[in-house]
């Protein structure tokens, strides 16, 4: 077998690229969870003997995980003075956590992956499913904070106005049923941006309902959004002005039942609107590296819980508009479209 030395020079330097990543993830878990990124928000040049001290840590600790941060360029380091900063834009994706563009909380899913390993190799093996509520509770904020990134940048300001006429109904007063809510980020938002809407959150995974719920509280909504477990395709409740699929279609094992359910529980002229994560319909159109973080979180996550609803359909994570648009026509929705996009999402809207 002759070897391409360039080709293999390539992939060694990728996957040592990778496998880069995946300590400076950890890193950036501890630099979140310790404070240490918010003490050098905004506070300029510091020493590591100062980034101890206002984060309360030792700085032996602090001045060796510094150094990490510098040789993967999330913090700046001046030889000369032997200080460290947090540019405005390391702290937008390190510090602020309201930023729509901030990380650390994602790693969250993959340790939760790594910490579920024996669960996925038997999984495997044996075919079976794993619930989303099986696995190791940082998977939950981990992914939810990673989707709600995304949804604070996207939903109020581009993707609700490029559906027909919804914003202008949640403006007026609607009723929302946001089915497979997980930790709730969306159905919180979707209430303080129209102060006359109800939000009905559905989920089947008791821990993050009631997550949602704390945070509902926090938010101050807890008055116009309620949580209930309720499978996608038996939630009670009738005339839903807009019906939302955050990012959990594809997690189902019967898709369809939940979008006729769907249709059921439209009220007349009403929207479904169904966010997806981005994919093109064929794997040889997939090869980035967001869609590698999907198919990943899918053989895992994804894929794992449809097999455990012992439904019709496994869809995985990268589904794509094809397969999602079949569903609905299956379940006979007239109108269905690609009403907007990211890197990260597809956004659809349905009408019956
Ligand atoms: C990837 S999480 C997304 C959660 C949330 N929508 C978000 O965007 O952060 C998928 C969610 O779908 C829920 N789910 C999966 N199957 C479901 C079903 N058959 N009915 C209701 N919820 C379901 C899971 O429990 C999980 O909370």
């Amino acid at each position: 077998m002759s070897i391409n030395q360039t080709k293999l020079d390539d992939l060694v330097l990728r996957a040592v690229g990778d496998l880069s990543g995946g300590y400076a993830g950890v890193m950036m878990s501890l630099g979140h969870k310790l404070g240490l990124y918010s003490a050098m928000y905004g506070a300029g040049p510091l020493t590591p003997a100062e980034v101890a001290r206002r984060a309360g840590c030792h700085e032996r600790y602090v001045r060796e995980w510094l150094h990490a941060q510098v040789a993967g360029l999330y913090v700046d380091y001046d030889a000369v003075s032997g200080k460290f900063e947090l540019t405005p834009e390391q702290a937008l994706v390190l510090a602020d956590a309201s930023s729509p563009t901030f990380m650390p909380l994602a790693w969250q899913v993959p340790a939760s992956m790594w910490f579920d390993e024996e669960k996925s190799l038997a999984a495997f093996r044996s075919g079976d499913g794993v619930a989303w509520g099986e696995h190791d509770e940082r998977l939950f904020c981990g992914s939810a904070a990673f989707y709600r990134n995304t949804y604070r940048g996207n939903l109020v300001q581009h993707w609700l106005p490029a559906l027909d006429g919804v914003t202008e109904r949640l403006e007026r007063g609607a009723v929302v049923a946001d089915v497979g809510c997980g930790q709730g980020h969306s159905s919180i938002l979707l209430a303080q941006a129209f102060p006359h809407t109800r939000v009905h959150g559905y989920d089947v995974h008791a821990g993050s309902l009631a997550e949602a719920s704390v945070l509902a509280e926090e938010a101050g909504v807890e008055d116009r959004v309620h949580f209930a477990e309720a499978r996608a395709s038996d939630y009670a409740g009738q005339n839903f002005d807009l019906i939302c699929f955050f990012d959990c279609l594809h997690d189902m094992g019967h898709p369809l039942a939940a979008v006729s359910h769907a249709k059921a529980a439209l009220a007349p002229g009403g929207t479904v609107m169904v966010i997806e994560p981005f994919a093109n319909d064929s794997l040889e159109n997939n090869i980035n590296p967001v869609a590698r973080i999907y198919y990943a979180a899918s053989t895992t996550l994804c894929c794992a819980h449809a097999i455990s609803e012992r439904g019709t359909h496994v869809l995985g994570a990268q589904a794509g508009e094809q397969r999602i648009a079949q569903i609905f026509h299956e379940a006979g929705f007239q109108y269905f479209r690609r009403a907007a996009e990211t890197p990260f999402n597809l956004v659809f809207e349905a009408r019956a």
